[in-house]
């Protein structure tokens, strides 16, 4: 796949690392933006409050398939939007998703040391869900959809609570799956 990522920081860097090492053509785009019209998805992983700023900066995204990794902490969504996943879509017209806003960058890497595969919350447009699934598959995730993107502001609505887990136990993975897949 070709890949463009919106932030090269700890998230759009290290997925971009998973997934090159996975076999995909990553791009790379930081504050300064470029085109992304060749990608065949988009990741959005810039801070919470920039995506406005930081899409505007970018070409070529109508249309495209979009996964938004963002939080905002502390911050509310866009005027006008329940989720920042929803107003991106408002920018770009394509399928949407809501994925990787759960996880903690620091352990792309050690993804791989679980006893069992880590899960990544994901939610939005089936018609992102095939392109989704591999991404996070390939990221060393199995994936669990919550529902459509109406459920991103659940997900975004999330970040306490596994700030608050991370307190107690440290940076952490967790699975959610039938019982007889743990
Ligand atoms: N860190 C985590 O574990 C984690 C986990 C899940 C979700 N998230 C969320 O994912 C997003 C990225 O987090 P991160 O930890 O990867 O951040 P980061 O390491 O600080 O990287 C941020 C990236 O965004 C770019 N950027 C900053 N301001 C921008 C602007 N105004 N317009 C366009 N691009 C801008 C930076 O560009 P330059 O390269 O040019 O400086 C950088 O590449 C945030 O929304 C965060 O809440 C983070």
């Amino acid at each position: 796949m070709r890949i463009t990522v919106l932030g090269r920081g700890n998230v759009g860097g290290g997925l971009a690392d998973a997934w090159e090492r996975a076999g995909h053509h990553v791009t790379r785009l930081g504050r300064d933006g470029g085109d992304a019209s060749d990608a065949d998805v988009v990741l959005v992983a810039v801070p919470g409050g920039a995506v406005a700023d930081a899409l505007d900066r970018v070409s070529g995204l109508e249309g495209t398939t979009v996964i938004d990794a963002t939080n905002l902490p502390g911050l509310p969504p866009p005027e006008g939007f329940a989720s920042n996943a929803e107003f991106v879509k408002s920018k770009t017209g394509g399928p949407t998703a809501k994925s990787f806003n759960l996880n903690l960058a620091s352990l792309y890497g050690q993804l791989g040391e679980a006893r069992a595969t880590p899960s990544n919350l994901w939610c939005g447009d089936e018609e992102a869900r095939q392109v989704v699934e591999r991404l996070n598959r390939d990221a060393g995730y199995d994936p669990v959809r919550t529902g459509p993107l109406e459920a991103a502001a659940l997900q975004e609505s999330a970040l306490p609570l596994i700030l608050a887990i991370g307190e107690g136990t440290g940076p952490f993975v967790y699975r959610f799956a039938p019982l007889g897949e743990l």
